[in-house]
């Protein structure tokens, strides 16, 4: 029988992981299953286990059960204890591991394939919550200028702020950016989801180098439109960071890392 993975997630139907592992899996000669489990809101915690206990070797974790996952692990990386989630489990010894890769992902999708690398620039992440959470670690340690969050709800970032305390980090409301500009804008709010669009103001993306948008296959979102109406001319959205996060993981199970190119472009969907 071949080594054993999954993905667990509520809905789960629209994932794209088990194409990803599987392109991975072949390109590297890697022989494993890969499937997709529709978690439950009640026992999610025993299908895991289920899952260990029939011989699976690791998991990826999609919403809402990031946070269960982490609870659930023996032991933590101080990415997933700062993001207070886990996106991949380890089953090991007798032991579970948590890893939270979306932030590393999105890292080396901006840095390696769209070539903007962090270093000295000044990088404007909108929103507070988990995907900003697993970003800040990486994000940070990549060496911007300087690294602001916005968030509507200043107390959700303060908290943020309170937990990681670092020179370069700066959180703020949006109005106070006003006129303030930025090389990187990175919208990881869930604004795009229900076609809104966070409140920025006038003269952040004057200068923008790149406009990332979190969400993927959503097209040219709100924010995207907004950006490509002032000039933007690098805009991206989350297919890299899918596929980059999901190397990670592979690379984290099996000891090799997969090439990425060939799947983010057979998963890319035109901005149109
Ligand atoms: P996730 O785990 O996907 O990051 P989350 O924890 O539900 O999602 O967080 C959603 C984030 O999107 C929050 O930062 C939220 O901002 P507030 O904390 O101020 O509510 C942000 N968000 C959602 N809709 C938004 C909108 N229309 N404009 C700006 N920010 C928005």
């Amino acid at each position: 029988m071949s080594d054993r993975y999954a993905v667990i997630g509520r809905p789960i139907s629209h994932t794209k992981s088990p194409l990803i592992h599987g392109l991975f899996a072949q390109a590297s000669g890697q022989c494993l299953e890969y499937g997709a489990l529709e978690g439950e809101l009640e026992g999610f915690e025993a299908q895991v286990l289920q899952f260990r206990n029939d011989g699976g070797l690791g998991m990826n974790i999609t919403a809402p059960f990031k946070l269960r996952a982490f609870e659930l692990a023996d032991q933590r990386s101080e990415r997933a204890q700062l993001a207070r989630a886990a996106n991949a489990l380890k089953f090991e010894d007798g032991r579970i591991f948590a890893e939270n890769f979306d932030g590393i992902g999105l890292l080396r999708d901006i840095e390696e394939n769209l070539g903007e690398p962090l270093g000295n620039r000044r990088v404007l992440l909108l929103g507070a919550g988990g995907a900003v959470r697993g970003a800040l670690l990486p994000f940070l340690q990549a060496g911007p200028s300087e690294l602001v969050l916005a968030n509507r709800d200043m107390a959700t970032a303060l908290t943020l702020r309170n937990e990681l305390d670092h020179p370069r980090l700066r959180i703020s409301r949006y109005e106070e950016l006003e006129g303030q500009p930025f090389d990187i804008v990175v919208n990881a709010t869930s604004a795009s989801l229900t076609g809104e669009l966070p409140p920025l103001p006038e003269g952040v993306l004057g200068e923008t180098r790149l406009a990332y948008e979190l969400a993927y296959g959503k097209g040219l979102t709100p924010f995207l439109r907004m950006a490509q109406a002032q000039g933007v001319t690098r805009l991206a959205d989350g297919v890299g960071m899918l596929v980059e996060q999901a190397a990670e993981a592979f690379a984290w199970w099996r000891g090799v890392r997969p090439d990425t190119r060939a799947v983010i472009d057979r998963l890319t969907i035109p901005l149109e």
